[in-house]
């Protein structure tokens, strides 16, 4: 009923809105006394000293999710990370011994691809630590370490405030991580939870783009295709956006690094083509911003309709965009926190627009625990 979804037109949209809730949700109670706490930790400091090599593994979005925590995990503790699909990593015979840190994402902590994975990894004597959204679900069951994601239950098929949350749990493993090898020491562990601490607050900001681009939306509605660009973290922002459109509107959507344009996607690029580009902030990495600015004119000389979600105040991009959606100023490693929810609602949008429910896409599961 209307009720049931806080006067909103479908689940998605509530729980695209309940996101600084998910997010402080999953921050609280995390730093305490100067230390990042777990959940569970049957690990010690010193196993956490002896990890020399990190894998996140998950599927889907949460994978997604991964693929921006391996951008925080390496600059905070200099350790190297491979993010790989689970379905991949389990019959890739990986190297793995007691010093490898196997984190695995999944919301619901079911999924048979993430838990096989987890099985393997121990079975290698890796240590595995679980980042879920569902208390005793059997990934963590089965993980010498746990982080809850504190989004709450979640209705919507295509995962939104889950994300998020995952996102900023995987920001609390990296500084766990940093802290308990002496990367990172305590004053710098506060100020980047401090700074994580001032996301949901950015993320509602975040959330007045969302009648700006649900109008967006209804005029996509007719397209063929739609691509999305990003930069360094911006890229798997990009992946998780075209993943979106995917499951919801059915459409063909890809997602790419922005720099391998000219080495293929650019091909593409057709008259009224939509392309949407997430800039990356003009004051945390100006030669990334630079790069993408050239980007962004290269598609649209080729006649490409550009969507640029940027931070607000770059007045650099304005020029190449068609359509401009500012989200707040946040630390670089931070964005996809802001970048993420227009390209939720945009989905989302799209989907309605063409007539399709938004929270049951056909043919997928909220859950999928079969191999
Ligand atoms: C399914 C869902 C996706 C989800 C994926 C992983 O495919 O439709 O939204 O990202 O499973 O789920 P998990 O529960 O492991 O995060």
């Amino acid at each position: 009923s209307a009720a049931e979804k806080g006067g909103h037109d479908y689940f998605m949209l509530k729980e695209i809105d309940e996101q600084p809730e998910a997010l402080a949700n999953t921050l609280r109670g995390h730093f305490d006394r100067g230390r990042i706490i777990l959940d569970e930790q049957r690990l010690s400091d010193q196993d956490l000293r002896d990890v020399d090599k990190v894998f996140v593994v998950a599927c889907g979005t949460a994978y997604h999710s991964g693929l921006i925590a391996k951008y925080a995990i390496e600059h905070w503790t200099r350790l190297p990370v491979e993010v790989e699909l689970a379905s991949e990593f389990r019959y890739r015979d990986p190297v793995l011994d007691r010093d490898t840190l196997v984190v695995a994402i999944s919301q619901s902590g079911e999924t048979a691809d993430t838990l096989e994975a987890v099985r393997h990894a121990r079975a290698q004597k890796a240590r595995v630590l679980a980042i879920c959204n569902t208390n005793g679900a059997q990934i963590p069951r089965e993980s010498d370490a746990v982080l809850y994601t504190h989004a709450g239950p979640e209705v919507g098929v295509a995962a939104t405030k889950t994300f998020l949350a995952q996102v900023a749990a995987n920001y609390l493993v990296g500084l766990a991580l940093a802290q308990a090898r002496g990367t990172k020491y305590p004053d710098e562990v506060a100020r980047e939870f401090a700074e994580l601490e001032a996301m949901p607050a950015a993320v509602q900001k975040a959330l007045s783009t969302v009648e700006q681009v649900r109008e967006l939306g209804r005029k996509l509605a007719d397209a063929k295709a739609l691509l999305f660009l990003g930069r360094h973290v911006g890229f798997p922002v990009a992946l998780e956006g075209a993943l979106k459109l995917k499951e919801l509107a059915y459409m063909h959507a890809e997602g790419f690094a922005a720099g391998e344009l000219k080495h293929g996607p650019i091909a593409l690029i057709e008259e009224g083509l939509p392309v949407v580009v997430v800039m990356p902030s003009p004051k945390g990495r100006a030669v990334l911003h630079a790069k993408m600015v050239s980007n962004i004119s290269e598609i649209q000389a080729r006649g490409a309709r550009t969507i640029v979600i940027a931070e607000e105040g770059d007045d650099t991009v304005r020029p190449y965009a068609d359509e401009l959606v500012e989200i707040p100023a946040v630390p670089t490693l931070l964005q996809p926190l802001v970048s993420s929810v227009p390209l939720q609602v945009l989905a989302a949008e799209i989907a309605r627009a063409r007539g399709y429910d938004v929270d049951k896409p056909r043919n997928l599961a909220k859950s999928v625990t079969v191999e």
